[in-house]
């Protein structure tokens, strides 16, 4: 979901077609946000209007992305600790599947894990296995209980730089939701793509030059 949010939106043309594809991918957005709200989660201000970049590839993401089997928080990422809560925070609704958290349940249990999860025996799992569907701060409360289900979102409590951003969440949801919003406000906006930098994609899923 919150990937979605990054491509969505595009700046309207005269052409039908696209003015077409314009609402739909603008509804996505609007959608996304609006669930979010709808259960619970805040609300934020949402600019539509961004265009593509030109190029798209697969290598160019390789090494940045965080993993949810990463056994530490990349040094990098820990100039910002409270980002890296945020952006794992968009887990506390949502499912996800054994394959992503087997490594910490079977063979060798992970110690940082309660063993009440340890016992799931399932195809998957809620992320938030408390409130699964309420957009709220119960993530980190897990967090303080061992609970959390991907080992990187654990982690969150073992590293001393993003652990005091974890305790504040747990207590305080209005602190939390402050701050969700405000990072979803800024990334709408991040590395915004003005004039021939960009373009409007006729396919969202490739630059237009790779379909000439
Ligand atoms: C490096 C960044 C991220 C990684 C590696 C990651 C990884 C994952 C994985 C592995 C799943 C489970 C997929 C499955 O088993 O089907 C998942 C689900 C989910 N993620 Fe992320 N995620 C990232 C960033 C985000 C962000 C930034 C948000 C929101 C702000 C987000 C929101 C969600 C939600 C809502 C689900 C549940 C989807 C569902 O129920 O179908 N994720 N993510």
């Amino acid at each position: 979901m919150g990937l979605i949010l990054f491509h969505v939106s595009r700046p309207c043309t005269s052409s039908p077609a696209v003015m077409l594809y314009l609402v739909r991918t603008s509804i996505l957005a609007s959608a996304t946000r609006n669930l979010i709200v709808m259960i619970g989660g805040p609300n934020y201000k949402l600019p539509l209007g961004r265009i593509d970049s030109l190029v798209s590839q697969a290598t160019s993401v390789e090494g940045k992305l965080a993993r949810v089997n990463d056994t530490k928080i990349p040094k990098s990422r820990l100039q910002r600790p409270r980002n890296v809560c945020i952006s794992w925070s968009g887990h506390n609704i949502g499912f996800v599947h054994c394959k992503e958290f087997a490594n910490r349940i079977f063979a060798k249990p992970d110690p940082t894990m309660n063993p009440k999860l340890v016992a799931i025996d399932s195809e998957g799992s809620f992320l938030d296995v408390i409130t699964p569907g309420t957009f709220d701060n119960m993530l980190f409360k897990n967090l303080m209980n061992g609970l959390g289900v991907l080992g990187s979102v654990q982690l969150l409590l073992s590293d001393p730089r993003t652990r005091p951003f974890v305790e504040k969440y747990a207590k305080d949801n209005l602190a939390f939701s402050a701050d969700f919003a405000r990072a979803m406000e800024k990334l709408n906006v991040y590395k915004v793509k003005v004039d021939n930098q960009g373009e409007v994609r006729r396919r969202c899923d490739a630059p237009n030059t790779s379909r000439k």
